[in-house]
This record gives structure tokens, C-alpha cells and sequence, in this order.
């Protein structure tokens, strides 16, 4: 599968050979147990999903509410132990959940989470800047850590005057710049954005998404991009994989794979896009 990706086909149309993946998940899969002394069943939230993640690629995950995005992205960051399938991330075996402190920042450089709700991700009590600092510091960043900082902040938009600001003294796009500022002092080759601007207003999400992109042109990160919203998934993504129930039920590249939607569960996400000059209200009226 890894060999006939549009990622792979460019690598290999300039240096002669496929890339290597930068995440290759195989056969993975997820059963939280019914809890203890509860008549409840085990959820199989990941059931058999494969993909690769090719360097320089922005790859979508779709589906709907339940469908296993998150938990398939929680288990590659080790956020959450794998029942059975393997996880390969830059080559190394990343199946078994990180043991030392250690291990977890190593890992953490791979590959950077950010979250759909940068108010309880930040740490309230925590100045942006030293957000920043923290990371680069834990990370290994030497040298004048308070100009890299202050370096990245300007990477994603935000004036020096945001330095000694709050959390709560910023707006939601001006927070999820701040997690995406946070995951970039990592310096990681992957960003996993789970409904990163899920939260955001249109307007506010278009600028975020442009960042994204200018961001992946910049630093040749490649990220994975969870989102429900075919909309979002259309403006940033290269390709795409598309799952219902924890399995994976279509895949391809998202231009042609949203021109042309084969499966049924991807045509019907698909006629849930909506239409230009759609407003929020009438997306929730869609879904309901
Ligand atoms: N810690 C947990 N314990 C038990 N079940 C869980 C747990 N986390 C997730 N699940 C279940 O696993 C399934 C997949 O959840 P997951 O969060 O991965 O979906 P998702 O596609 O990210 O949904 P959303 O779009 O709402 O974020 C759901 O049925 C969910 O209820
Ligand atoms: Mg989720």
C-alpha cells in the first residue's frame, strides 16, 4: 500500500527509490473491557486499521462521532495501549506504551498531539511564552530559548505583545496557534491534530488551516488530521482514510476520492458537506 501513494510515487519520481514511512500502522485494534462488575459489553473501538504516513504528507482520518479516530491517534502517540496490530513510527517499534520518562520524550519528538480544546490543554497558569519555553526546554533546545520562542510565536501569527499573556487572555484561534506553537518547539516530524479547529468559527478556521498548510511547506512536518468535517478535510489533506465502527471503509487521494466517493458511508458523509455560505446552525440541523 506504502508503494503507491501520491506521496510515494513523488518520492520516488525524485530519488529513485519509495520512501520510507514516517507512521505505519498495521492491523491495529482497540477493545476497552466492559467495566468491572457491570453487565456492560467491551467496546471494539479499532478493529484491522492499516495506513502509512508519508513524509511531507498532510493524512486525513474522517468519520463520524465513535468511529475510533481518536483512539487510533492516542494509541500511535502511546496515549493509549494497543490490544493487538503493531504501530511503527520513523522506523522503530512504537506497539508498547512508552515506560520511562524518558522514553516518552524521545517519543514526543517524533510525533506532537494537539488537541480539539486548547483552554483545557493549556496550562491556565502558565504565560504563553513560558508554554513555549518549557517545551523547547524539555525538548533540548540550547542557546537563547526566549528568542526561539519568541521566533515560533511569530511563526504562527502571534506579536511579541502575546508573550506574557494568559490562556484566558486570548481568543480560540489565538489559543489553538499557541498549541500549534507549543507542538512546533517538539520540532517533530509529525503533528497529529485532532479536530484542531473543530471549535473555531469559519473564518477563524480558514486562517488556522492556512497557517497548517504554510507551516508543513516551511518545516517539512507531515501531520495526521483527524476531523469529522469533509469541508476541513478538503482544504488541507492529500489523501485520506475513511472510517465507520473502528474499521477503515474507503481510502484515497481526497481530491478524487470526494469528486468520485465510492462507498456508501463515504457518499453519505459526503452529501453532509455543506454548501457555500453555510452557517453553523444549519450544520447542526444537517446533522440531526
Ligand atoms: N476510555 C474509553 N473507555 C471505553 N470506551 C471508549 C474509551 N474511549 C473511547 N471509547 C469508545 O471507543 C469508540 C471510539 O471512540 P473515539 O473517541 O476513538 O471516536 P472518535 O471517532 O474520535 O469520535 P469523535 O468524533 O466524537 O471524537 C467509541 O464507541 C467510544 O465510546
Ligand atoms: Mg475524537
Amino acid at each position: 500500500m506504502s508503494d503507491d501513494t501520491p506521496s510515494a510515487r513523488a518520492a520516488e519520481a525524485s530519488h529513485g527509490a519509495a520512501a520510507d514511512p514516517l507512521i505505519r500502522v498495521t492491523d491495529l485494534r482497540k477493545v476497552f473491557p466492559a467495566p468491572r462488575g457491570t453487565k456492560g459489553e467491551d467496546v471494539v473501538a479499532v478493529d484491522g486499521v492499516s495506513f502509512d504516513l508519508m513524509p511531507d504528507e498532510c493524512l486525513a482520518i474522517v468519520g463520524e462521532s465513535g468511529s475510533g479516530k481518536t483512539t487510533v491517534a492516542r494509541m500511535i502517540v502511546g496515549l493509549e495501549t494497543v490490544t493487538a496490530g503493531t504501530v511503527t513510527v520513523l522506523g522503530q517499534d512504537r506497539t508498547s506504551a512508552p515506560r520511562s520518562l524518558r522514553d516518552r520524550r524521545v517519543r514526543a519528538r517524533e510525533v506532537q498531539y494537539v488537541f480539539q480544546d486548547p483552554y483545557s490543554s493549556l496550562n491556565g497558569r502558565q504565560r504563553i511564552g513560558d508554554v513555549i519555553m518549557s517545551n523547547l526546554k524539555l525538548h533540548g533546545a540550547a542557546g537563547d530559548v526566549r528568542a526561539a520562542a519568541q521566533g515560533i510565536l511569530d511563526s504562527v501569527g502571534l506579536a511579541q505583545r502575546f508573550f506574557d499573556r494568559y490562556p484566558r487572555e486570548l481568543s480560540g484561534g489565538q489559543r489553538q496557534r499557541v498549541a500549534i506553537a507549543r507542538a512546533l518547539a517538539a520540532d517533530p516530524k509529525v503533528i497529529v491534530l485532532d479536530e484542531a479547529v473543530a471549535a473555531l468559527d469559519v473564518s477563524i478556521q480558514a486562517q488556522i488551516l492556512n497557517l497548517l498548510s504554510d507551516i508543513k511547506a516551511e518545516r517539512k512536518v507531515s501531520y495526521l488530521f483527524i476531523s469529522h468535517d469533509l469541508a476541513v478535510v478538503n482544504q488541507i489533506s492529500d489523501r485520506m482514510i475513511v472510517m465507520e465502527n473502528g474499521t477503515v471503509v474507503d481510502q484515497g487521494g481526497t481530491v478524487e476520492l470526494l469528486a468520485n466517493p465510492t462507498h456508501p458511508y463515504t457518499r453519505s458523509l459526503r452529501a453532509a458537506v455543506p454548501g457555500p455560505g453555510w452557517k453553523p446552525v444549519r450544520r447542526e440541523r444537517l446533522a440531526s
